[in-house]
């Protein structure tokens, strides 16, 4: 076959893998599509990987014994490694890993444009766009890569999750940005020709490596001075900074597939973390640089969130005759629903209420939890049947028909001062209007705060009664109380 039409062919199919992509992303659309989405785009990579190995193994020139040898090694161990991890991970460590994910995308990313600058370096083939995108590559995939491990280490418990100051602060960052800036000009203009086409090849090697180690410091001293609990945004962030290195790295390669799955997780991520930010009424700019949720440290000084209120709270079995008569019950859950693991005991609540003819439903929130979708994969994982699932905009105008808001470990998503004080760090935040219901569930385990480490004046409502205890153990000893009625 010629080299044409193998490359010909070789394009389509990795065509068809970009679809799959695309395809899939939009399957993720609804919880209900979610987990098809996602094969389909693993189907897609598989698809890449398999035409990618086949073309260049069809190619006259094909590929040397010994890099087979390191291609399947790899294969076996990245792959092996991805899978074990991914299966053993637990639902509350799964931004730490997504967060690993990164860093081993943005390093290979770095590496792959590190390793082509050294054979176009001083050649003919050195033209000025593979200069741009050989160093753009490096310093996108370096800053992610120690970025995402920096922020993995913090949301592990590794680092510690307070916002951890550099030393020389802003003025290391902008030295560091300087050197990466004046020497991504050097390369570019040496490729470019006059009045630099005569630095030689060491010294153009000289300057990659400098970028190099000042990409990797940047991406540290960017990430230790935020706070733990801003980490899910961040990572979101890097994640599209590793889309974007990839789509360098196909550019470099000449691979289209690569620069469409790139650009893909480019700009998703950067939806995404553009859309987090707004659900928590911050700019990325503002997250970047600190401000409200300083680690979950802050959560936990749990000092009482009530505000100057005084507090009701209310037993396991006068709840439980609450929701048993009532009509309509939203459950809305949050961070301590999924701390305490308590997804299946709140759809067992759910059906035994169901039983008896009251009509339950869910309100999700956009950042309940620490990370995107949070609740939703909690509750596909349980089961819950996806139409109960409401978002924020589809439920809220239903709060004032329920009998019963029983609220799971959720609170900052719950407060109303984000609608009515001025002052407090969160106002604006769109939140889940659960004080207009007919009367408030909440279970939590003490009066300790939320992630932004404020009161909540939901609790000294007076139609608030707050059932202290762990989520797990509270909806358990709620449905047997209902079921005992
Ligand atoms: P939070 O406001 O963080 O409140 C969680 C509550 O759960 C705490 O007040 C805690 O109170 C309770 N809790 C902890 N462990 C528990 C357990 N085992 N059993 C029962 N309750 C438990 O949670 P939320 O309402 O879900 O709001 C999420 C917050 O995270 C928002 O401020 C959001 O902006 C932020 N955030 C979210 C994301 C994403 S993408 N989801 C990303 C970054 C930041 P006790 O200690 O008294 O039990």
């Amino acid at each position: 076959m010629s080299e044409q039409w193998l490359f010909t062919i070789a394009f389509f199919a990795w065509l068809v893998g970009a679809a799959a992509f695309v395809l899939g992303l939009h399957l993720m659309n609804s919880p209900a599509s979610a987990r098809k989405g996602n094969q389909l785009s693993a189907s897609g990579m598989a698809v890449a990987i398999f035409t990618t190995l086949a073309y260049y193994a069809l190619r006259g020139e094909g590929l040397s014994i010994e890099a087979w040898v390191i291609i399947i090694v790899g294969l076996v161990i990245g792959g092996g490694l991805g899978l074990v991890m991914a299966k053993r991970v637990k639902m509350t460590a799964m931004p730490q890993l997504v967060s690993l994910f990164n860093a081993v995308g943005g390093g290979a990313a770095a590496l792959i444009a590190i390793f082509d600058y050294m054979h176009v370096a001083g050649t003919e083939k050195e033209t000025l766009s593979t200069a741009v995108f050989v160093v753009l590559g490096v310093v996108i995939g370096c800053i992610t890569f120690t970025g995402s491990i920096v922020a993995s280490g913090k949301l592990q418990g590794l680092i510690s999750g307070a916002p951890i100051k550099v030393p020389g602060g802003q003025m290391t960052t902008v030295a560091l940005g300087l050197i990466t800036a004046v020497g991504t000009i050097i390369l570019i203009l040496s490729a470019y020709g006059a009045p630099l086409e005569g630095i030689g090849t060491g010294v153009k090697l000289g300057i990659l490596l400098a970028i190099t180690i000042a990409g990797c410091v940047f991406g540290i001293t960017m990430v230790l001075p935020i706070g733990g609990a801003d980490m899910p945004v961040v990572i979101s962030l890097l994640n599209s900074f590793t889309g974007t290195a990839a789509a360098m790295s196909g550019f470099v390669l000449n691979n289209p597939v690569l620069i469409i799955a790139g650009a893909l997780v480019g700009a998703s991520g950067g939806i995404l973390t553009k859309l987090m930010a707004d659900a928590m009424n911050r700019s990325i700019m503002n997250i970047m640089v600190g401000g409200f949720g300083g680690g979950d440290a802050a959560a936990g000084a749990g000092a009482a969130a009530g505000g100057g209120g005084s507090v009701r709270e209310v037993g396991v079995d006068d709840a439980a005759i609450q929701m048993a008569y009532a009509q309509k019950v939203i459950v809305v859950p949050g961070y301590g629903l999924a701390v305490a693991q308590a997804q299946h005991a709140v759809r067992e609540l759910a059906e035994i209420l169901e039983a008896r003819g009251v009509e339950v439903s869910y309100a999700i929130h956009p950042v309940a939890g620490r990370m995107p979708g949070h609740m939703n994969v909690l509750l596909a994982e349980a089961n819950v049947p996806y139409p109960q699932l409401k978002e924020m905009e589809e439920i809220n105008p239903e709060f004032s028909r329920a009998d019963v808001a029983l609220v799971v470990g959720a609170n900052d998503v719950t407060n109303p001062a984000a609608r009515s004080n001025p002052a407090s760090p969160i106002y604006g935040m769109p939140i889940l209007d659960v004080d207009q219901a007919k009367s408030v569930v909440v279970i939590k385990r003490s009066m300790g705060r939320g992630y932004a480490g404020i009161d909540n004046e939901l609790y000294t409502d007076p139609k608030t009664g707050m059932l202290f205890a762990d989520a797990k153990a509270g909806l358990e000893s709620l449905a047997a109380a209902v079921k005992a009625l």
